[in-house]
């Protein structure tokens, strides 16, 4: 399989559901390299999947927009594909149907379906379970399933809407590190909404703090841990902690126009005692 990524400008990003709901986000500025991972943290309600949608094309902004290498996003697209919490695949079909869907609706012919299918499998390390129906298999197999099936597409640009949240703590862990290692190795953008700043550490090269009402990006946090990243390493706990302080202090950025975008390094705003996880 051969996946580049894609240069993502988001600019001026402002959303809001209808003339009389509140503006879900103000001026979203988001920039991002060929092959960059960005995670997004921020409380409930903040306006992330919101975000997502938008970059997926599944929802159109009220004003700003997304761009994708220079092509402004409008639609939804084979380029980038979006995984979410549930994994939504058909119970009745084998891993393999299920991996194969969207290149058999592209009228793919069979062998090299065939083939596309087997190395998905294979990137999600499924092979043993490929004939099996998918209702038989875990709830951490399935979401392999469903990312096997985003990548069978060949994306420039994965998705990721909190999908490992209904796993368990191992398979969490096992799924953080191989879809990691997995878009590293395709050249793949990866843009993910989380809760956990674990995850966000364990993932990003950049860790987007949004916050206030209506949300905004308040912090862009580089994350610069070399591959594969442990739970216990130090380096990754002083990250950990840097973070949660940030996440602490954006809790107290609640008000219309109290949040600007603060970038690694900068000052950070009053300290607060508030989880947000
Ligand atoms: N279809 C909708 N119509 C109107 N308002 C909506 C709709 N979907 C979401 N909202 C509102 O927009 C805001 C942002 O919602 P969104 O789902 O993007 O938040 P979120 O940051 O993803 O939250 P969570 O972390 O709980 O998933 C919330 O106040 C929500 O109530
Ligand atoms: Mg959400």
């Amino acid at each position: 399989m051969t996946i580049r990524g894609v240069n993502i400008r988001i600019e001026n990003l402002t959303h809001r559901y209808t003339s009389k709901s509140p503006i879900t986000f103000d001026r979203v500025n988001i920039e991002a390299q060929r092959g960059e991972s960005l995670v997004i943290i921020g409380r409930s309600g903040c306006g992330k999947s919101t975000l997502l949608h938008i970059v997926a094309g599944l929802l159109h902004p009220t004003s700003g927009m997304v761009c994708l290498d220079d092509a402004q996003v409008q639609a939804p697209s084979s380029r980038w594909v979006m995984m979410f919490q549930a994994p939504h695949l058909f119970p009745w079909m084998t891993v393999e149907r299920n991996v194969g869907i969207g290149l058999h609706f592209a009228h793919w012919p069979k062998k090299e379906m065939r083939k596309r299918v087997a190395e998905a499998i294979s990137l999600v390390n499924l092979e043993d379970y490929a004939k099996n129906n998918v209702q038989d298999l875990s709830g951490g197999q399935q979401q392999r399933v469903a990312l096997a099936r985003s990548l069978v597409m060949e994306p420039e640009l994965l998705l990721l809407d909190e999908p490992f949240s209904a796993l368990d703590a191992f398979t969490r862990t096992a799924l953080q590190k191989d879809v990691r290692s997995i878009t590293k190795q395709l050249g793949i953008n990866l843009v993910m909404v989380t809760h956990d700043i674990d995850e966000a550490v364990l993932m990003a090269d950049r860790a987007l703090v949004m916050a206030g009402a209506p949300g905004k990006i308040v912090h862009d946090l580089r994350v610069d841990l070399a591959d594969p990243r442990e739970r216990d390493d130090p380096a990754v706990q002083a990250t950990r902690s840097h973070l949660m302080q940030i996440f602490h202090d954006a809790s107290h950025l609640t008000s219309r126009n109290s949040a600007s975008t603060e970038v690694d390094g900068g000052a950070a705003p009053e300290s607060g005692l508030v989880s947000i996880i």
